[in-house]
């Protein structure tokens, strides 16, 4: 881990932050890229604090050349990139009539096609330098898709695909050194359910969630020694995505029945809108969330 140079997408809370600040502690230079400049230099902050190198690359990744620039960016600063990780996401919850159609499609945009424009820069650089760690970020969604998240549940798909056809390339290509894991947590507790472009009228939520410092550790884990193939984190997701593939007709029509009880009969909450969507919200920075607590 010491001295290794990380680019980490969507670093301004949760997943992102947690796994950006372990690496720091580790010894890593880590690129941090989100749309909140504070945010992001707050855990650069804590990074040099504890022994690392951060660099702070403010912006929204859906830009044209967005990936392309924090490529370069983290190339002038640190001469290489040896771990790339494709993790901000956005979620809009609710019946799929009634979300706003362009929601739906922003999810898409940032998701994945953050992962393709985000893959498709560390890629060029890791075929140049003969090496490098692509972490894609989906979720067992890929394989469980969930009623109240239609597309963001697509997106996890998609990404699921994006790596398949890759790794292939990859082998095909003969880079030995290259290694592309997809990355597909269960429910976590970040500010994500914060975040979240709320359509349902009510609290955007998940069931069981998983500590969100033990899933970046997991992930740091898997930078270091997974092979490149899917990585589903802790055993909920392990079982899911076991159960997604020789049982979908059962898996999903228990993991709807579950959703319809947890996000569809609680009572109305506020706000209704977008989320962190279409625009950052000066809302939680944080690693967690605070779902467990409620
Ligand atoms: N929490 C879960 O249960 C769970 C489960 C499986 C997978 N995931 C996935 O894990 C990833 C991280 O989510 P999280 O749970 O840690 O939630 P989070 O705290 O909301 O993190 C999302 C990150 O993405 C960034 N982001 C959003 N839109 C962006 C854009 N257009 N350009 C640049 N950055 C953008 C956000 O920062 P700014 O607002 O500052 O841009 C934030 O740093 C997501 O891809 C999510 O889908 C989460």
């Amino acid at each position: 881990m010491q001295g290794r140079s990380w680019v980490i997408t969507g670093a301004s809370s949760g997943i992102g932050r947690a796994v950006a600040e372990r690496a720091g502690q580790l010894g890593g230079n880590v690129v941090l890229a989100a749309r909140r400049p504070d945010a992001l230099a707050e855990v650069a902050r804590r990074i040099e604090a504890s022994g690392g190198q951060a660099l702070v690359v403010a912006g929204d990744l859906t830009a044209a050349d967005a990936p392309e620039a924090l490529a370069r960016a983290a190339v002038a600063r640190f001469g290489a990139i040896h771990v790339w990780f494709n993790n901000a996401g956005v979620l809009p919850v609710g019946r799929f009539e009634e979300i706003p159609v362009e929601d739906n499609l922003r999810a898409v945009t940032v998701n994945l096609g953050g992962a393709v424009g985000g893959s498709h820069a560390a890629l060029m650089r890791f075929r140049a330098q003969g090496h490098g760690v692509l972490l894609n970020m989906a979720s067992v969604e890929a394989r469980v898709p969930l009623a109240y998240h239609a597309a963001y549940a697509a997106t996890t798909a998609g990404v699921l695909g994006l790596d398949m056809a890759l790794r292939q390339e990859i082998r095909l290509a003969g880079l030995r050194d290259v290694r592309l894991v997809t990355i597909m947590p269960f429910t976590v507790d970040t500010p994500l359910w914060q975040h979240a472009a709320n359509r349902a009228g009510r609290q955007p939520r998940g069931f069981p969630y998983d500590d969100p410092r033990a899933v970046a550790d997991a992930i740091v884990w898997a930078a270091l020694h997974a092979p490149s193939g899917e990585f589903p984190v802790g055993m909920k997701a392990q079982v899911a995505s076991v159960l997604g593939q020789v049982a979908p007709g059962p898996s999903t029509w228990a993991a709807g029945r579950l959703m319809d009880r947890v996000q569809m009969r609680g009572a109305p909450a506020a706000p209704v809108g977008p989320g962190n969507l279409h625009a950052p919200i000066p809302g939680p920075t944080a690693i967690e969330g605070g779902m467990r607590g409620r």
